[in-house]
Protein backbone atom coordinates (compact mmCIF):
# COMPACT_ATOMS: atom_id res chain seq x y z
CA UNK A 1 0.00 0.00 0.00
CA UNK A 2 1.56 3.19 -0.75
CA UNK A 3 1.78 5.79 2.12
CA UNK A 4 -0.59 8.32 0.81
CA UNK A 5 -3.96 8.54 2.28
CA UNK A 6 -6.57 7.79 0.39
CA UNK A 7 -10.44 8.82 0.85
CA UNK A 8 -13.00 7.38 -0.81
CA UNK A 9 -16.59 7.52 -1.00
CA UNK A 10 -17.88 4.77 -2.64
CA UNK A 11 -18.47 1.22 -2.44
CA UNK A 12 -17.08 0.19 -5.39
CA UNK A 13 -14.06 2.40 -5.04
CA UNK A 14 -13.25 0.46 -1.78
CA UNK A 15 -13.76 -3.12 -3.02
CA UNK A 16 -11.57 -2.05 -5.76
CA UNK A 17 -8.74 -0.68 -3.95
CA UNK A 18 -9.19 -3.80 -1.17
CA UNK A 19 -9.29 -6.29 -4.01
CA UNK A 20 -5.94 -5.37 -5.39
CA UNK A 21 -4.48 -5.51 -1.68
CA UNK A 22 -5.94 -8.78 -1.27
CA UNK A 23 -4.74 -10.31 -4.27
CA UNK A 24 -1.29 -9.92 -3.21
CA UNK A 25 -1.93 -11.71 0.15
CA UNK A 26 -2.24 -8.64 2.30
CA UNK A 27 -3.95 -8.60 5.40
CA UNK A 28 -6.75 -5.99 6.15
CA UNK A 29 -7.62 -4.44 8.99
CA UNK A 30 -10.93 -1.82 9.71
CA UNK A 31 -11.78 0.31 12.38
CA UNK A 32 -15.30 1.87 12.41
CA UNK A 33 -15.84 4.99 13.38
CA UNK A 34 -18.30 8.02 13.54
CA UNK A 35 -15.68 10.23 13.25
CA UNK A 36 -14.79 13.34 15.29
CA UNK A 37 -11.77 11.17 15.95
CA UNK A 38 -9.43 11.90 19.06
CA UNK A 39 -7.00 9.41 20.91
CA UNK A 40 -9.17 6.53 21.26
CA UNK A 41 -9.62 6.18 17.75
CA UNK A 42 -5.76 7.00 16.87
CA UNK A 43 -5.44 3.85 19.19
CA UNK A 44 -7.49 1.75 17.54
CA UNK A 45 -5.68 2.58 13.92
CA UNK A 46 -2.15 1.90 16.21
CA UNK A 47 -3.23 -1.41 16.73
CA UNK A 48 -4.77 -1.98 13.43
CA UNK A 49 -1.56 -0.94 11.68
CA UNK A 50 0.43 -3.96 14.60
CA UNK A 51 -1.83 -6.54 13.22
CA UNK A 52 -2.85 -5.84 9.32
CA UNK A 53 -1.19 -4.80 6.07
CA UNK A 54 -3.52 -2.53 5.19
CA UNK A 55 -5.21 -0.39 7.44
CA UNK A 56 -9.01 1.14 6.59
CA UNK A 57 -10.68 3.29 9.11
CA UNK A 58 -14.63 4.40 8.31
CA UNK A 59 -16.40 7.74 9.04
CA UNK A 60 -20.10 7.50 9.13
CA UNK A 61 -22.38 8.86 11.74
CA UNK A 62 -24.94 5.91 11.43
CA UNK A 63 -28.71 7.33 12.00
CA UNK A 64 -29.94 3.66 12.37
CA UNK A 65 -28.39 3.48 15.37
CA UNK A 66 -29.48 6.98 16.79
CA UNK A 67 -32.52 6.19 18.96
CA UNK A 68 -33.32 10.40 19.75
CA UNK A 69 -33.19 12.62 16.38
CA UNK A 70 -31.22 15.45 18.58
CA UNK A 71 -28.72 13.17 19.37
CA UNK A 72 -27.98 12.22 15.62
CA UNK A 73 -28.53 16.28 14.74
CA UNK A 74 -26.00 17.37 17.66
CA UNK A 75 -23.20 14.51 16.76
CA UNK A 76 -19.77 15.86 16.44
CA UNK A 77 -18.94 16.36 12.69
CA UNK A 78 -14.86 17.11 12.09
CA UNK A 79 -14.24 15.62 8.61
CA UNK A 80 -11.41 17.53 7.57
CA UNK A 81 -9.67 17.51 10.55
CA UNK A 82 -10.36 13.79 10.97
CA UNK A 83 -8.29 13.50 7.77
CA UNK A 84 -5.65 15.25 8.57
CA UNK A 85 -5.36 13.47 11.70
CA UNK A 86 -5.82 9.98 9.76
CA UNK A 87 -2.92 11.19 7.64
CA UNK A 88 -0.69 12.26 9.88
CA UNK A 89 -1.11 8.68 11.47
CA UNK A 90 -0.24 6.28 8.63
CA UNK A 91 -4.11 5.40 8.16
CA UNK A 92 -4.01 3.91 4.11
CA UNK A 93 -7.79 3.84 3.11
CA UNK A 94 -10.91 6.30 4.71
CA UNK A 95 -14.08 5.38 4.04
CA UNK A 96 -16.30 8.01 4.42
CA UNK A 97 -19.41 7.34 2.41
CA UNK A 98 -22.71 9.25 2.18
CA UNK A 99 -26.09 7.45 3.70
CA UNK A 100 -27.53 7.28 0.45
CA UNK A 101 -24.70 5.31 -0.11
CA UNK A 102 -24.71 3.16 2.58
CA UNK A 103 -28.72 2.92 2.50
CA UNK A 104 -29.84 2.73 -0.97
CA UNK A 105 -32.80 1.28 0.37
CA UNK A 106 -34.29 1.24 3.95
CA UNK A 107 -32.61 -1.44 6.02
CA UNK A 108 -35.17 -3.75 7.13
CA UNK A 109 -33.44 -6.49 9.01
CA UNK A 110 -33.82 -7.16 12.61
CA UNK A 111 -31.23 -8.92 14.28
CA UNK A 112 -31.89 -10.90 17.84
CA UNK A 113 -28.96 -10.66 20.56
CA UNK A 114 -31.26 -11.78 22.81
CA UNK A 115 -30.29 -11.43 26.37
CA UNK A 116 -27.43 -9.44 25.71
CA UNK A 117 -29.21 -6.24 24.29
CA UNK A 118 -32.18 -6.88 26.78
CA UNK A 119 -29.70 -5.12 29.27
CA UNK A 120 -27.48 -1.79 30.30
CA UNK A 121 -27.49 0.09 26.76
CA UNK A 122 -29.96 -2.34 25.00
CA UNK A 123 -32.44 -1.47 27.47
CA UNK A 124 -32.26 1.83 27.98
CA UNK A 125 -31.63 2.67 23.97
CA UNK A 126 -34.30 0.46 22.10
CA UNK A 127 -33.06 -0.52 18.52
CA UNK A 128 -29.50 0.73 19.11
CA UNK A 129 -28.08 -2.18 19.01
CA UNK A 130 -29.97 -3.13 15.89
CA UNK A 131 -29.07 -0.04 14.20
CA UNK A 132 -25.11 -0.86 15.30
CA UNK A 133 -25.36 -4.35 14.07
CA UNK A 134 -27.11 -2.81 10.70
CA UNK A 135 -24.37 -0.96 9.72
CA UNK A 136 -21.39 -2.77 11.02
CA UNK A 137 -22.49 -5.85 9.41
CA UNK A 138 -22.82 -3.85 6.09
CA UNK A 139 -19.43 -2.17 6.66
CA UNK A 140 -18.00 -5.90 7.02
CA UNK A 141 -19.98 -6.57 4.14
CA UNK A 142 -17.69 -4.03 1.97
CA UNK A 143 -14.58 -4.04 3.43
CA UNK A 144 -14.16 -7.80 4.39
CA UNK A 145 -11.03 -7.19 6.84
CA UNK A 146 -9.17 -10.26 8.52
CA UNK A 147 -9.48 -8.24 11.94
CA UNK A 148 -11.67 -5.27 13.29
CA UNK A 149 -10.90 -2.67 16.15
CA UNK A 150 -13.27 -1.51 18.75
CA UNK A 151 -12.88 0.03 22.14
CA UNK A 152 -13.52 -1.45 25.49
CA UNK A 153 -15.66 1.98 26.07
CA UNK A 154 -18.47 0.28 24.33
CA UNK A 155 -18.17 -2.68 26.33
CA UNK A 156 -21.80 -4.08 25.50
CA UNK A 157 -21.32 -2.88 21.83
CA UNK A 158 -18.20 -5.54 21.43
CA UNK A 159 -20.49 -8.67 23.21
CA UNK A 160 -23.05 -7.88 20.63
CA UNK A 161 -20.79 -7.01 17.43
CA UNK A 162 -19.17 -10.69 18.52
CA UNK A 163 -22.30 -12.05 18.72
CA UNK A 164 -23.45 -10.72 14.92
CA UNK A 165 -20.41 -12.22 13.64
CA UNK A 166 -21.47 -15.24 14.62
CA UNK A 167 -24.69 -15.26 13.42
CA UNK A 168 -23.65 -14.02 10.44
CA UNK A 169 -20.97 -16.67 10.47
CA UNK A 170 -18.43 -13.88 9.28
CA UNK A 171 -15.01 -15.43 9.46
CA UNK A 172 -13.76 -11.55 11.09
CA UNK A 173 -11.38 -11.48 14.61
CA UNK A 174 -12.84 -8.81 16.65
CA UNK A 175 -10.08 -7.09 18.50
CA UNK A 176 -10.57 -5.60 21.60
CA UNK A 177 -8.88 -2.09 22.99
CA UNK A 178 -8.53 -0.90 25.68
CA UNK A 179 -10.40 2.39 27.06
CA UNK A 180 -8.13 5.26 26.36
CA UNK A 181 -8.55 8.41 29.39
CA UNK A 182 -7.77 11.67 29.59
CA UNK A 183 -4.85 13.09 32.29
CA UNK A 184 -7.95 13.45 34.66
CA UNK A 185 -9.42 9.58 34.03
CA UNK A 186 -12.08 11.05 32.41
CA UNK A 187 -12.87 8.14 29.18
CA UNK A 188 -12.40 9.62 25.55
CA UNK A 189 -15.70 9.72 23.65
CA UNK A 190 -16.36 12.19 21.06
CA UNK A 191 -19.32 13.41 22.79
CA UNK A 192 -16.69 14.94 25.43
CA UNK A 193 -16.52 17.22 22.49
CA UNK A 194 -20.66 18.86 23.37
CA UNK A 195 -19.80 18.88 27.46
CA UNK A 196 -20.02 22.30 28.75
CA UNK A 197 -16.48 23.80 30.52
CA UNK A 198 -18.53 23.18 33.79
CA UNK A 199 -19.52 19.49 32.85
CA UNK A 200 -16.01 18.61 31.18
CA UNK A 201 -14.39 19.99 34.60
CA UNK A 202 -16.89 17.39 36.54
CA UNK A 203 -17.55 14.68 34.10
CA UNK A 204 -13.76 13.11 35.59
CA UNK A 205 -15.68 12.25 38.64
CA UNK A 206 -17.51 9.36 37.02
CA UNK A 207 -13.96 7.41 37.06
CA UNK A 208 -12.54 8.44 39.79
CA UNK A 209 -15.72 6.52 42.00
CA UNK A 210 -15.59 3.47 39.73
CA UNK A 211 -11.77 3.16 40.88
CA UNK A 212 -12.73 3.64 44.34
CA UNK A 213 -15.29 1.13 43.57
CA UNK A 214 -12.36 -1.77 42.32
CA UNK A 215 -11.36 -1.27 46.28
CA UNK A 216 -14.54 -1.55 48.24
CA UNK A 217 -15.53 -4.70 45.93
CA UNK A 218 -13.25 -6.95 48.88
CA UNK A 219 -15.50 -4.86 51.59
CA UNK A 220 -18.90 -4.53 50.43
CA UNK A 221 -21.53 -6.88 48.63
CA UNK A 222 -22.28 -6.02 45.17
CA UNK A 223 -26.08 -4.69 45.67
CA UNK A 224 -24.33 -2.03 48.06
CA UNK A 225 -21.45 -1.37 45.91
CA UNK A 226 -24.17 -0.42 43.22
CA UNK A 227 -25.62 1.88 45.79
CA UNK A 228 -22.30 3.53 46.52
CA UNK A 229 -21.12 4.51 42.95
CA UNK A 230 -24.74 6.13 42.06
CA UNK A 231 -24.85 8.01 45.72
CA UNK A 232 -21.50 9.17 44.90
CA UNK A 233 -21.91 9.94 41.05
CA UNK A 234 -25.01 12.00 41.89
CA UNK A 235 -23.40 13.84 44.72
CA UNK A 236 -21.77 15.71 42.00
CA UNK A 237 -24.30 18.11 40.89
CA UNK A 238 -23.06 18.21 37.14
CA UNK A 239 -23.64 14.51 36.87
CA UNK A 240 -27.03 12.16 37.18
CA UNK A 241 -26.77 8.53 36.70
CA UNK A 242 -28.88 6.90 34.67
CA UNK A 243 -28.04 3.19 35.22
CA UNK A 244 -25.26 1.44 37.50
CA UNK A 245 -24.49 -2.44 36.30
CA UNK A 246 -21.98 -5.24 37.69
CA UNK A 247 -21.80 -8.05 34.60
CA UNK A 248 -19.62 -10.90 34.13
CA UNK A 249 -17.19 -9.93 31.70
CA UNK A 250 -17.85 -12.52 29.31
CA UNK A 251 -21.44 -13.65 29.41
CA UNK A 252 -23.17 -10.30 30.29
CA UNK A 253 -24.82 -11.77 33.16
CA UNK A 254 -25.97 -9.48 36.12
CA UNK A 255 -24.24 -9.91 38.95
CA UNK A 256 -26.27 -10.18 42.65
CA UNK A 257 -23.87 -10.96 45.02
CA UNK A 258 -21.55 -12.97 45.51
CA UNK A 259 -19.14 -11.78 42.75
CA UNK A 260 -18.51 -14.71 41.21
CA UNK A 261 -14.71 -16.37 40.96
CA UNK A 262 -14.79 -14.34 37.21
CA UNK A 263 -14.33 -11.49 35.87
CA UNK A 264 -16.74 -8.81 36.42
CA UNK A 265 -16.97 -5.38 34.84
CA UNK A 266 -18.86 -2.48 36.33
CA UNK A 267 -20.93 -0.29 33.58
CA UNK A 268 -22.34 3.08 34.06
CA UNK A 269 -24.30 5.48 31.71
CA UNK A 270 -24.54 9.19 33.57
CA UNK A 271 -25.56 12.43 32.10
CA UNK A 272 -23.69 15.18 32.20
CA UNK A 273 -26.30 17.80 31.81
CA UNK A 274 -28.03 16.96 28.28
CA UNK A 275 -24.74 14.64 27.08
CA UNK A 276 -24.59 10.82 28.17
CA UNK A 277 -21.45 9.55 28.84
CA UNK A 278 -20.88 5.56 29.27
CA UNK A 279 -17.61 4.04 30.97
CA UNK A 280 -16.45 0.99 32.37
CA UNK A 281 -14.25 -0.89 34.38
CA UNK A 282 -12.98 -4.18 35.26
CA UNK A 283 -13.26 -5.76 39.01
CA UNK A 284 -10.60 -8.35 39.09
CA UNK A 285 -11.76 -11.60 41.08
CA UNK A 286 -9.32 -11.52 43.45
CA UNK A 287 -9.94 -7.69 44.61
CA UNK A 288 -13.83 -9.30 45.10
CA UNK A 289 -15.55 -10.36 48.32
CA UNK A 290 -16.36 -13.99 47.96
O1 LIG B 1 -18.71 2.81 18.26
C1 LIG B 1 -19.06 3.52 17.30
O2 LIG B 1 -18.48 4.58 17.03
C2 LIG B 1 -20.23 3.08 16.45
O3 LIG B 1 -21.21 2.46 17.20
C3 LIG B 1 -19.80 2.20 15.25
C4 LIG B 1 -19.22 0.88 15.72
C5 LIG B 1 -18.79 2.93 14.40
C6 LIG B 1 -21.02 1.87 14.38
O4 LIG B 1 -21.60 3.02 13.86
Amino acid sequence: MSSTMKVVNTKSELIELLEEAKKTGKTVGFVPTMGALHEGHISLLTECKRHCDVSVLSIFVNPTQFNDPADLERYPRTPEKDFSLLEDNGCNIVFYPSVEEIYPEQDTRKFDFGYIESIMEGAKRPGHFNGVAQVVSKLFYIVKPDKAFFGMKDFQQIAVIKKMVEILKMPIEIVECPIIREKSGLALSSRNKLLSDEHKKNAPHIHSILKKATNLATEIPTSELKEFIKKEIDKNSYLETEYVEIVDAETLRVITEPYPETKTVVCVAVYAGKIRLIDNIAINPSNAQH
